[in-house]
């Protein structure tokens, strides 16, 4: 929320829960806020405060992919971090749930300049990772997702048998730890895991995109790639703006830009406009 400013790492304060507690948010991995701190710990040993946890994440997504199997990229770089986290309200309205149809997706995604090249490109991020039974219960009871293929949902039932199971399933079924173009080759055979992915390929806006993912791997990394870094660069802090937080988890102490260190003004310029 707010843009690409690590807001989501930072801890709840005195004025509230934190961005990462609000119900969307629930369900990020701990050992991954913990990755974050880890790196930004090891950068201020070897460089001293001047990398941002923004920067960290924009880099550590890209390197994620990249050691799964996907794409290389260049990120821009001399984010700066927000010295506030967004409202549980604004977090509610601003992450469309998993049950969101492609209509919803593309309002949604309309108010951060994204179209629908971007959301099918960046909904194939879902052939990586894990997701919990209450992420697609919905498709599942009372009655099955007319939309999801039968043997699919059979083969779910068996990780979630009933509503409400704290268990976790692979969002790719067919390669679920490699960073390919399987997600759309799911989706064309009805296996998509949310109501957000199967509808990609029933909606008539985004179903040539994911013919066209499904069919050509490198016409799907070319437009992640793209979509990615127009991602990464919506309402960046930069120059003298936010701070560079010593701790991703909390802002800094004393006052929020005030006196620090370092700035990295003259990478701002790196940013390109799309
Ligand atoms: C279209 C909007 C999106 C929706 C509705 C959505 C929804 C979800 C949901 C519900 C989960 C499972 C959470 C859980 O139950 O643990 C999930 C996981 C995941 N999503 Fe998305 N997502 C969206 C966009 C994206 C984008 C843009 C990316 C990256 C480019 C992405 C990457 C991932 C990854 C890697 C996981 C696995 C996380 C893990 O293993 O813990 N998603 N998503």
């Amino acid at each position: 929320m707010q843009g690409c400013d690590a807001s989501v790492l930072l801890d709840g304060s005195a004025t509230g829960p934190g961005e990462k507690e609000a119900p969307p948010n629930l369900t990020l991995r701990p050992s991954a806020f913990k990755a974050v701190n880890d790196i930004r710990d090891r950068l201020e040993k070897a460089c001293g405060p001047v990398v941002s946890c923004s920067d960290i994440l924009a880099l550590a997504a890209r390197d994620s992919v990249v050691v799964s199997g996907g794409p290389e990229y260049k990120v821009p770089l001399g984010r700066r971090d927000s010295a506030h986290f967004a409202s549980r309200e604004d977090v509610l309205s601003g992450l469309p749930p998993p049950s969101s149809p492609v209509p919803a997706l593309l309002d949604n995604l309309a108010k951060i300049n994204l179209d629908a090249a971007d959301l099918v490109a960046l909904s194939g991020g879902h052939t990586i990772g894990l997701a919990h039974c209450t992420s697609f219960e919905g498709r599942l009871f009372p009655r099955q997702d007319p939309a999801m293929k039968v043997s699919f949902a059979r083969h779910l039932r068996r990780t979630c048998p009933a509503v409400g199971t704290d268990r976790r399933t692979v969002n790719d079924i067919r390669t679920p730890n490699i960073f390919d173009n399987m997600y759309y080759v799911n989706l064309v055979n009805r296996e998509g895991l949310f109501v957000s992915d199967q509808d990609l390929f029933a909606n008539e806006t985004t179903r040539p995109l994911v013919a066209k993912f499904a069919a050509d791997q490198s016409a799907f990394f070319d437009q992640f790639a793209v979509s990615m870094l127009k991602m990464g660069q919506i309402s960046v802090l930069t120059g003298s703006q936010g701070q560079i937080r010593q701790n991703c988890s909390a802002r800094n102490s004393g006052t929020v830009a005030g006196h620090l260190p370092w700035s990295v003004l003259e990478a701002a310029d790196r940013f390109v406009p799309y």
